[in-house]
């Protein structure tokens, strides 16, 4: 993934958190907001109320006083009463609530004064009605004090109002522009957090297909270097299969350099032997013994000349074909190893070069016993199949892991190399302790109407 990549889905993410941080941060204030102006809303409704109380109790208590003294009618006295007796703590309430607000003090201050006078009045036009001092309590009644008083009282209370209707209406503002506010910011951030989403959307799409893109380059790659180690283990195995071949002639070639040249020297050498032999004087026993040592000697250089040939290149095979030539090769590594070793060989028609390949194997496996396996018994088969040769040495030796195979062995490789240049399958299988099973299957000459590497892969075991 790219640096610039990472960098894009790097900022949705942050955006998108900073978008419902701001969500909840406007939310948050805006309730503050309306919270406080509520509260004032309330604190005002209820000093308006109280100025309204207050107002009231004013008005019914002059109005049951002046009832009272015009008519004598004791039940005008009741509301007069009640009202001087609520206008204390009604004035006590309205100081509480505006105590905050030197502007409503200073108002409340004349106010109180006013009704404190008022009251005053009245209780004094009372005690003199009362007293029977008529042209006193009507002077006091209807002078223009006693007015003058309600007038203020109306005007300052009116005032109060005014400035708490006032405060109403602003707190109303308030909430409405924390409401608007509110909106507004919901709105914004939302349509933030929807394009940190497209964004995101974006940058993901981008991501994948960068990815996919990185993909097929590295499945091209992939498909070049398997194609690369598919052409250099196709030179490979050209190049092992020339080398076993060029191996195969240059025994060949030693093969018969030693049968015709070798063979003729050491021949014409048992000619002069015997040549000198029949020469010799009889009384020189000492001589004719050197000459019967040398004789022996040369014979033994012959068979070891026939031995070299015979395992440079098996003349048996040529002569006698790969069933006897199998037959001779275990007798002899019976004999040799002195091992027990079956066959069970059936005749069979491969081509010359497949031949010396099934010999080859069998020799090679065949060594490995004798080396390495510390067996008892072999068994060698070699089947027929209607489309296929069965190649098998078995031994119940000592087995061995066959993934510890050293880089310096090449005889199983070398096997698996002929086997396969000769269009056919090669399966080792061992177990420590269990034996070995070196197992061929070779595609029989007229199976054929394709190459032999082709016939191999579709045959079945
Ligand atoms: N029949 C067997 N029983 C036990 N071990 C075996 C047998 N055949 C092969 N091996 C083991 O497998 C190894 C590889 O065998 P391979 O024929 O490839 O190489 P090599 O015999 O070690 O050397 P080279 O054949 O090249 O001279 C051997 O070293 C041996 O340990
Ligand atoms: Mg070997």
């Amino acid at each position: 993934m790219r640096w610039s990549q990472l960098h894009k889905i790097a900022i949705s993410l942050p955006l998108a958190v900073l978008a419902a941080l701001a969500l909840i941060a406007i939310n948050e204030s805006g309730y503050q907001r309306s919270h406080r102006a509520l509260q004032t809303m309330a604190h005002n409704q209820a000093a308006h109320s109280s100025v309204n109380r207050l107002l009231q109790s004013m008005l019914d208590a002059e109005t049951g006083h002046r009832g009272y003294l015009l008519t004598e009618d004791e039940r005008y006295l009741q509301p007069y009463e009640v009202a001087v007796s609520t206008v204390n703590s009604n004035l006590d309430e309205l100081r509480t609530l505006l105590a905050e607000s030197p502007e409503d003090m200073a108002d409340f201050a004349q106010l109180s004064r006013q009704i404190s006078r008022k009251l005053s009045e009245m209780e004094l036009s009372l005690q003199l009605y009362r007293q029977g001092n008529e042209d006193a309590w009507k002077f006091v009644m209807f002078s223009d004090v006693g007015k003058e008083n309600m007038d203020a009282i109306r005007r300052y209370g009116r005032a109060l109002l005014e400035r708490n209707t006032q405060r109403v209406v602003s707190s109303q503002v308030e909430v409405q522009r924390s409401l608007h506010l509110s909106r507004l910011g919901i709105a914004t951030v939302t349509a933030i957090g929807l394009l940190a989403f497209y964004m995101y959307l974006r940058q993901t799409n981008a991501l994948q297909r960068a990815t996919e893109r990185e993909q097929e380059v590295l499945e091209h790659e992939r498909a070049r270097l398997e194609g690369l180690v598919r052409e250099r283990t196709a030179s490979l195995s050209a190049l092992a299969n020339h080398l076993q071949q060029v191996r195969e002639d240059e025994r060949g070639y030693l093969a018969r350099e030693l049968h015709d040249e070798l063979g003729a020297l050491l021949t014409a050498a048992k000619l002069d032997v015997a040549r000198l032999k029949s020469r010799l004087d009889t009384q020189a026993p000492e001589v004719l013994e050197r000459l019967r040592h040398l004789s022996e000697t040369l014979n033994g250089v012959i068979a070891l000349k026939r031995r070299i040939i015979e395992d440079l290149r098996p003349s048996s095979l040529s002569n006698l074909g790969l069933t006897a030539a199998l037959e001779i090769l275990t007798r002899e590594f019976a004999e040799r190893a002195g091992l027990e070793v079956q066959t069970n060989l059936e005749t069979v028609e491969l081509s010359d070069a497949t031949q010396l390949t099934v010999y080859r194997m069998v020799q090679e496996s065949l060594t490995n016993i004798g080396k390495y396996a510390h067996a008892h018994k072999v068994l060698v088969t070699v089947h027929n199949h209607p489309q296929h040769v069965a190649v098998q040495i078995r031994d119940d030796g000592q087995g061995f892991d066959l993934s510890g195979i050293g880089r310096t062995s090449h005889g199983l490789a070398g096997m698996r190399q002929r086997v396969e240049a000769a269009g056919g399958r090669l399966t080792v299988s061992s177990t420590p302790g269990e034996g070995t099973l070196v197992s061929a299957i070779l595609p029989t000459p007229d199976s054929s109407g394709d190459t032999p590497r082709r016939r191999a892969s579709d045959l079945t075991v």
